[in-house]
């Protein structure tokens, strides 16, 4: 009876017929988020795809993620060895590096420094807030003119400047101009980023195309050179820090990271850890926030009726003297609730990171051995019939209580900073930002 229970639980798992060589690439198509929801109405939330060499487990909807992340935290917590994973940050970031007691250090340290330069205390806040502020106040004079005349313009490489700003104030001290054209064209090549290591990329999992003269061998080879770039520009503030480094005097967040990684108490990370962690950090929030600020823009402009609400609501609640701040966040609940359903309808990371299995692990009556690479399908919670009543409508309301307040059960269930040991750790500052660029773009001049 055990062995019969045993060999059903090492069953191959459930999924699609893959082909020979490129397994189920060409079925992932320009969505696969979207793709990998269809299969799930096949085969089950918990299946397997076949992408180059590598078996990939997918998981989607509500129950088999929390299954997997919350309650088989540890087993979930790896990131697969990727050739890609390794040029970034030096190769030692905490992001793309595998489940370790090393890594768990490292994470620890970049939270806590994170932590430190934004919510630790009133006053660390406040300053927080005001280098957003004066972002958002920035990003308003340069849309201003850039509009002039009716004319349109592209608000991308706005965002994508603002948003590196606020991280480079704090790692750095220092913030650059939306005009500096050597700064600008380095965000532009790191806003390509996520083409390489998104779900849809396959160079990881057809190393072999590399060998072929073809565009896969030249993503690669910019992915390297963006990170190097990257890297290095990051290095050379660092080094800057580290040359006048003053242990009574904590400046920014570099100077922080040094002192723990350099001259802290347990030296478990060599000091090359320092540039890895600034590089991670000033990295990770360009991409996505610039992303979700184009979703804010591009809804409000879709729906001119919740713009001209939220418009009416911060005249109310702030009025037109002063700039909207987190603490009317209570009477600004209507901005909170169009904030979520925007990160729940577009979904705008729809897949995390890649996962990887750190031992063997039972899901759903499914077995996936360690070492398997794991997709994690966001967008899949976030439009769970069972979950949300017309996943597919746009509304707001749908995050507020009968009172008009925001429902923190309801808010809890949008998955966007993904869940478990690998969870966003720029969730609380990311949304902070959010909030205030959108209320100070909405606010009545
Ligand atoms: C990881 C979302 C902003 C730092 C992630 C992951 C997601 C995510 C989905 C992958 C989690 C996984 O693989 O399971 C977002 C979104 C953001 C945002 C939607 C903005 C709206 C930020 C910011 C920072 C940041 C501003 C830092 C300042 C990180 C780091 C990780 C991460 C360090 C790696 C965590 C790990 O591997 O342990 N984020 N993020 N993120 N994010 Fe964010």
């Amino acid at each position: 009876c055990l062995w019969v229970r045993n060999l059903r639980l090492k069953r191959r798992l459930p999924g699609p017929f893959a082909w020979p060589v490129v397994g189920n690439a060409m079925q992932l198509g320009q969505m696969p988020h979207i793709t990998f929801a269809r299969l799930a109405k096949k085969y089950g939330n918990v299946y397997q795809i076949r992408l180059g060499c590598s078996d990939i487990v997918v998981l989607n909807g509500d129950k088999a993620i929390h299954q997997a992340l919350i309650q088989h935290s540890r087993e979930f917590a790896g990131r697969p060895n990727f050739v890609s994973f390794q040029m970034i940050s030096g190769g030692r970031s905490v992001t793309f590096t595998n489940y370790s007691k090393q890594w768990k250090v490292h994470r620890k340290i970049a939270q806590s420094s994170l932590r430190a330069f934004s919510s630790a205390n009133s006053q660390t806040k406040k300053a927080f807030e005001q280098h957003i502020t004066a972002e958002a106040m920035e990003l308003v004079q340069v849309f201003l003119r850039r509009s002039t005349h009716g004319r349109y313009f592209d608000p991308v490489q706005e965002f994508t400047v603002a948003a590196a700003n606020i991280m480079c104030a704090l790692c750095f001290g220092k913030r650059y101009g939306h005009e500096d054209v050597e700064f600008r064209s380095l965000l532009k090549k790191v806003n390509k980023f996520g083409e390489t290591v998104g779900a849809g990329s396959l160079v990881d999992v057809m190393p072999w195309l590399q060998s072929f003269p073809n565009p896969v061998r030249s993503v690669y080879e910019n992915f390297k050179n963006l990170n190097e770039e990257f890297f290095s520009f990051v290095k050379d503030k660092v080094v800057e820090h580290r040359e006048s480094f003053d242990p009574d005097v904590t400046r920014d967040m570099s100077d922080a990271i040094i002192n723990v990684i350099e001259h802290g108490k347990d030296k478990v990370l060599e000091k090359e850890f320092v540039e890895a962690t600034v590089t991670d950090l000033v990295g990770a929030g360009q991409d996505t926030m610039s992303t979700a600020m184009q979703w804010i823009i591009l809804l409000l402009v879709k729906h001119p009726d919740i713009q001209a609400k939220l418009h009416e609501l911060i005249d109310k609640a702030v009025g037109q003297d002063r700039l909207p701040s987190t603490e009317d966040r209570s009477n600004l609940a209507y901005l909170d609730a169009f904030i979520y359903e925007t990160m729940r309808f577009t979904s705008f990371v729809p897949v995390t990171i890649p996962h990887s299995t750190t031992s063997d692990v039972t899901i759903e009556g499914l077995h996936i051995p360690k070492d398997t690479v794991v997709f994690i399908n966001q967008w899949s919670v976030n439009h769970d019939p069972l979950k949300w009543k017309d996943p597919h409508i746009f509304d707001p309301s749908r995050f507020l209580d009968e009172n008009g307040a925001l429902d923190k059960d309801v808010t809890n269930g949008v998955m966007i900073f993904s869940s478990g040991k690998r969870r966003c750790i720029g969730d609380q500052i990311a949304k902070v930002q959010v909030f205030l660029f959108t209320a100070i773009l909405a606010a009545p001049v």
